[in-house]
């Protein structure tokens, strides 16, 4: 196809062949198939602010790291310099996620340049070699639907542990390729550290999927894995591998029923020994 504007400048530096074709036009960014260094790859283009939609609300921009000051007065004022400059914090935040996350071994697209708003990526296929699917255009069985959501939950987990949260996972956000799922869109993620709604964040990451999943295996609606996996967070002990239960139940745990009886069984011996004593003294 004739290369749209925003990608010229792609194909003058060398870094796109040609387009193929475009995939998506979502809320956010449009999205084109194009031949690159001898591979087919993905380029998002994203929309100018004025175009977008919620996503710029307070919580996701909240603690993102600016680091030269003007940059944050400007942003802070709301110059036309600093929508700019945060127009560009939050385009280039998504590579900075996909880096962090490809690090920690997230299954992610493969991030290969960021260029005048352009993402460059990795095309995440399926068994063709066709633009995967959206898990929500697939259907599962219970036992795919449960196999799926373990392996995502174990990926929110290695998220966490590197200290991202997606902040807007749902079926929409992740491609069901050929060797399992893969998380996308994350120009929104956030610090888990520095950010106030970090909890609430990935609380509802965790209820979406359990809610789509739930729809092919209803126990999944009932799990608890969002509470277990932030409880974990906070006291510091989640680990990457960490595999949490999904019934977690509250912060002191279930009843520990021997322990209980231990101390009635103390509390005997002590008494009997007390009794004993004023015996011998009486
Ligand atoms: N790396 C990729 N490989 C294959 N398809 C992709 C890739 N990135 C995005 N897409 C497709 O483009 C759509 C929109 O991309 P997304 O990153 O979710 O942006 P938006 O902010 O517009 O939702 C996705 O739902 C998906 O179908
Ligand atoms: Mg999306």
């Amino acid at each position: 196809m004739k290369a749209p504007p925003r990608l010229r400048s792609l194909i003058e530096e060398g870094l796109i062949d040609s387009v193929v074709r475009q995939l998506m036009s979502g809320k956010e960014a449009m999205v084109f198939v194009v031949r690159s260094g001898g591979e087919t790859r993905c380029a998002k283009v994203y929309k100018e602010a004025t175009q977008r939609s919620f996503r710029q609300a307070v919580d996701y921009t909240e603690n993102r790291k600016v680091k030269n000051t003007r940059q944050a007065r400007a942003m802070a004022k709301g110059t036309k310099f600093g929508r700019e400059a945060q127009e560009a914090a939050w385009q280039s935040a998504e590579v900075d996620a996909l880096y962090r996350l490809a690090a920690a071994g997230v299954r992610v697209p493969r991030p290969i340049n960021f260029h005048d708003g352009v993402l460059l990526m990795e095309l995440v296929t399926d068994a063709n070699g066709d633009a995967a699917p959206r898990l929500n255009d697939v259907a599962f069985t219970a036992d795919e639907a449960r196999t799926h959501h373990r392996a995502l939950i174990a990926e929110v987990v290695r998220m966490l542990a590197a200290g991202v949260i997606h902040g807007d996972l749902s079926e929409f956000n992740i491609l069901l390729a050929a060797d399992g799922p893969v998380i996308i869109d994350l120009p929104q993620a956030v610090d888990a550290a520095g950010n106030n709604h970090a909890q609430r964040m990935l609380l509802r990451d965790v209820a979406n999927l359990s809610a789509f999943f739930g729809r092919f295996a209803p126990e999944l609606l009932v799990t608890r894995y969002g509470p277990e996996i932030w409880d974990l967070y906070q006291r510091g002990m989640l680990q990457p591998d960490t595999r949490p239960t999904g019934a977690f139940e509250s912060r002191l745990g279930p009843v520990d029923v021997a322990g209980v009886l231990r101390v009635v069984d103390d509390a005997r011996d002590e008494e009997k020994a007390r009794l004993q004593r004023m015996q011998l003294a009486g």
